[in-house]
């Protein structure tokens, strides 16, 4: 038996912006996605000689089909003809869930990624981020993970330089937000203001963490705080303590700050702390 070790990352949308309905009832989409060093781990026994399982350290995780862990496994396995037999996957989570945080296609990807090295990376990391999206919609950057320009439903990849030197602070509160329904609430709403992309590629290129922070932007954002003052109360601790942009994370609900020093991102840390039982410092990678 070989046990295999993967890490999953989490990953913040920099910029999101909403296209249009699609005929299939999703939306194109458009965003700068940044991965972060916050993560689960995954380990995977292969050859136990036992029906394949699923477990995972966290209560209230599904970890049956609905995983998408298990989901990727099965899709890896029908591809490259191999047995799922005799796979036993372990999920340590630390990622919060229904944040925003893409924590099930981090997993999803780390899976993938653990398999297709197992197996001699018969795969290059393109193909397995296309195999990737039949799984979810976030499984294909969470394949490639750094900074990416991500199209369509999130199988549109392009890597885009590494942000320059900085802090993440993410908090995670308490309530959730039904993906499904901001999407239907925002196709009912003028979106008043979208991310200038061209800009923020212009600030990538130039590794300038201020017009970065310039070009955050995540057209749920507004939604979600209009209906959850609380997020103004994070936001005016981010604000008070060096942050250089803050801003929530795809659907939500976790919210983030950009802290250039380290000493800063531990202030606030410790200020939320007081508040909010999740709250994350992380880096880009
Ligand atoms: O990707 P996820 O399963 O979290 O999406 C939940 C719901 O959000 C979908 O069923 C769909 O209604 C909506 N959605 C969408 N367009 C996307 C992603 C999600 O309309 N690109």
């Amino acid at each position: 038996m070989t046990t295999l070790y993967e890490g999953a990352f989490a990953k913040v949308n920099l910029t999101l912006d909403v296209l249009g309905k699609r005929e299939d009832g999703y939306h194109d989409l458009k965003s700068v996605m940044q991965t972060l060093s916050i993560r689960d781990d995954i380990e995977i026994d292969v050859g136990t000689g036992k029906p394949w399982k699923l477990l995972c350290d966290k209560e209230g995780i599904p970890t049956d089909e609905r995983n998408l862990a298990w989901k990727a496994a099965r899709v890896y396995c029908d591809a490259m003809k191999k047995d799922p037999n005799g796979l036993e996957i372990r999920i340590t989570k630390r990622i919060p869930s229904e944040a925003g945080m893409g924590g099930g296609s981090a997993d999803a990807a780390a899976v993938l990624r653990a398999l297709n090295r197992h197996f001699g990376e018969p795969l290059s990391v393109m193909a397995l981020a296309e195999l990737g999206a039949q799984v979810g919609s976030d499984v294909p950057f969470c394949v490639m993970c750094g900074t990416a320009m991500v199209e369509g439903r999130g199988e549109r990849l392009r890597k885009l330089p590494d942000l320059p030197e900085c802090f993440f602070v993410v908090v995670k509160p308490d309530f959730s937000c039904s993906t499904a329904e901001l999407y239907k609430k925002l196709d009912e709403t003028e979106i008043a203001k979208r991310p200038d992309h061209q800009a923020m590629e212009s600030a990538l290129l130039a590794g300038d963490l201020g017009k970065i922070a310039e070009n955050i932007w995540n057209v749920f954002d507004p939604l979600v705080t209009a209906e959850h003052l609380e997020m103004n109360y994070i936001k005016s601790i981010f604000n008070s303590y060096g942050a250089v942009a803050f801003q929530m994370t795809g659907s939500g609900s976790a919210v983030y700050a950009i802290v250039p020093s380290f000493e800063y991102a531990a202030v606030i840390c410790n200020m939320l702390r007081e508040n909010y039982p999740q709250v994350f410092i992380g880096k880009p990678v």
